[in-house]
């Protein structure tokens, strides 16, 4: 079974066929680049050039980085404030005359990764964080998604984990990757203290270089590196369409 799962994030909105089966991307990926300002009617446009470019007729899934239920945006962290209580799922569906499942960007990641990826078959409680422009968090408990858990915005010495942690902190800031690291464990403890996770997966595009910053990072969990870099996203987004998931 082949969907399409496409990623909005603030600078790209990118789109691939997925075999949902294997979790494998089929063919090339497109990409538009996020139009500005980012908001709901623009992002619609570009979502339906990228259905249109695949010809594509079926289930579609779509990653948003911010809160969704029930395919309401409700929150715009790092997007244009006009998501905020948004029904993109409808919006986007008028825009692809196709059938569109909206999701969290890092709770599809998330799913991604315990299907195929750094999670397959973990028991216990699973924490995927995805490091990027904030931090978005996925949790699972057996295999099964506690959706929208928005951890990068638990307060970190009177701050938000994502404006002290992220991998945008660390680029801003010149981090040297040990001390981006420390800022990283500080949200740990706190993530240990509330949670005792079993298993912490690193995603987000800076987990590439996991062999850089892993040593340094320190959790009660075991610590790992998400497993499909980039696709990750696309690739939930398909499986969410699909509701494959548990
Ligand atoms: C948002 C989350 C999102 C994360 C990663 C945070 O600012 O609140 O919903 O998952 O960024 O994009």
């Amino acid at each position: 079974m082949i969907r399409l799962g496409i990623d909005i994030g603030g600078s790209g909105i990118k789109g691939a066929l997925v075999s949902v089966a294997t979790g494998e991307i089929i063919g090339e990926r497109f990409r538009i680049e996020t139009p500005e300002p980012s908001t709901p009617d623009n992002c619609a446009q570009v979502v339906r050039e990228i259905v249109e470019h695949f010809d594509y007729h079926g289930l579609i899934g779509v990653t948003f980085p911010a809160v969704v239920r029930h395919g309401v945006t409700l929150t715009a962290a790092n997007v244009d404030k006009s998501w905020v209580n948004c029904d993109a799922q409808q919006l986007l569906r008028a825009a692809t005359k196709c059938s569109v499942t909206v999701l969290n960007d890092a709770d599809a990641a998330g799913i991604a990764e315990m299907w195929f990826g750094a999670g397959q078959g973990a028991k216990g409680t699973v924490a995927m964080f995805t490091f990027g422009t904030g931090i978005g968090s996925a949790f699972f408990i057996d295999g099964t998604l506690f959706p929208n858990t928005e951890f990068g915005h638990l307060k970190i010495r009177g701050k938000d984990a994502e404006k002290r942690a992220s991998a945008k902190v660390k680029e801003d800031k010149g981090l040297k990757w040990k001390e981006w690291a420390e800022l990283v464990n500080e949200f740990f403890v706190e993530i240990d203290i509330l949670f005792t996770p079993d298993l912490i997966i690193v995603g987000g595009g800076i987990s590439k270089r996991f062999d850089k910053f892993g040593r340094h990072l320190k959790s009660n969990a075991e610590i790992v590196p998400a497993r499909l870099l980039n696709d990750a996203g696309i690739v939930g987004a398909a499986m969410a369409a699909s509701k494959l998931h548990k």
